[in-house]
């Protein structure tokens, strides 16, 4: 082999690069030496790669998304004289969207949505129809821990429903049917005599106040005036209850259009305010939001956590730059996707962001 042949070899393998060093994140994990510190532990995740790294990017765009005032802005010309005044722009702050799916209600992760509602964390809130019964249900009977592969048939025969490895008793919804009844009586009534027109997310409302229990989200959203959407409302156990209810005392009317109108009308309507996306999961309402979101030329931050993959052109797996090119995320905005169970990654996003804001409340 001549001397030339080996150089060129030598050249093409160790060729000289560009250096990264100041531009880009060293990677390193956590050093178990310096002791089991979470929070540490949790912050370290964004220098380790792969999801870790998304997952730190998601801790520091919600942060963000947490810290930022209208004072952080230079004062915009056509600026009103109350947006000019320094007081009230210290207190403008981001406006917060949280999506969820509604098997993440019949999980753990309600307690931590309970405790964003409790102490008004976020402005609006949108899930599907098991997001909103789940809830209600685990105030009237529990979710239990089964497993993945529990058979059906046997299941079936014993009564059991199963949602992933989560097992729900079906007395839970005879006991739900029995709760709800007689609120949908007295809503038909008020329909009927008072004129009230219903929106999924005003029976969602009533539904926090009737069931008056303070381990449930929607009772904190009610107390809070945070409006919960549901467009899709009648894909559940609330449906079948509608459904039976219309056979029983027929007439009740649930205005959808009315709800469209207020969703959009909280993005529309956003402005000065930054608006912020939390979305777990994909589907309806991780749509919902960012449709709402393009009425207002697109969120400012968005961080979705979830599983769905983009090769099948899904909208649950569509990455944020997708939806930049809709105008439902800006071309500015601070974006993640996580890929990621919420079932891990939310709490402990949260640990690290709302809640350590939070700290006095422990
Ligand atoms: N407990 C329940 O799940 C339940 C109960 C009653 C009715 N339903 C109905 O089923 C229909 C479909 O449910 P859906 O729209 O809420 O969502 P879904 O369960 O269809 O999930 C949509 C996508 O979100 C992602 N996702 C789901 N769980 C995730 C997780 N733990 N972590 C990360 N990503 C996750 C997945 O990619 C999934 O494809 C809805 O109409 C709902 O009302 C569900």
């Amino acid at each position: 082999m001549d001397d030339k042949l080996i150089k060129s070899a030598h050249s093409a393998v160790l060729k000289g690069s560009d250096s990264l060093e100041g531009i880009c994140t060293r990677i390193e994990g956590y050093d178990f030496n310096q002791g089991v510190n979470y929070s540490r532990l949790l912050k370290s995740m964004l220098s380790s790669g792969f999801q870790a790294s998304n997952f730190g990017e998601a801790i520091e765009i919600v942060n963000e998304m947490l810290n930022w005032r209208l004072s952080d802005e230079p004062i915009a010309e056509d600026s009103s004289e109350e947006e000019k005044d320094p007081t009230y722009r210290e207190s403008v702050r981001s406006k917060v969207f949280l999506g969820f799916t509604s098997n993440l209600i019949s999980s753990g992760v309600r307690d931590t949505v309970r405790y964003l509602t409790e102490h008004h964390m976020v402005d609006v809130i949108v899930t599907t129809t098991g997001g909103i019964e789940e809830d209600l249900i685990k105030c009237l009977a529990p979710t239990y821990k089964g497993d993945f592969s529990l058979p059906g048939a046997q299941l079936r025969s014993r009564g059991l429903n199963r949602i992933g490895n989560l097992l729900v008793p079906n007395d839970n919804y005879c006991k739900f049917e029995d709760w709800i009844v007689p609120i949908l009586d007295q809503m038909l009534k008020e329909q009927l005599e008072e004129n009230v027109l219903w929106t999924p997310s005003k029976l969602i409302a009533r539904l926090g106040r009737e069931i008056n229990n303070g381990s449930s989200y929607l009772y904190w959203a009610y107390k809070n005036n945070i409006p919960v959407f549901c467009p899709g409302l009648t894909d559940g156990s609330l449906g079948d209850m509608l459904y039976f209810h219309s056979f029983r005392s027929p007439g009740l009317i649930i205005d959808v259009v009315q709800d469209i109108r207020a969703m959009n009308g909280e993005a529309v309507g956003a402005s000065p305010r930054k608006t912020g996306m939390i979305i777990l999961g994909g589907g309806l309402a991780k749509h919902h939001i960012c449709n709402a979101n393009m009425m207002r030329n697109g969120a400012d931050y968005a961080v979705y956590i979830n599983t769905a993959q983009e090769y099948d052109g899904s909208d649950s797996g569509a990455r944020p730059d997708e939806a930049v090119s809709w105008g439902k995320i800006r071309g500015s905005a601070k974006t993640v996707k996580v890929h990621c169970d919420a079932t891990i990654a939310f709490p402990l996003l949260v640990a690290e962001t709302f809640a350590s804001k939070s700290k006095n409340l422990a």
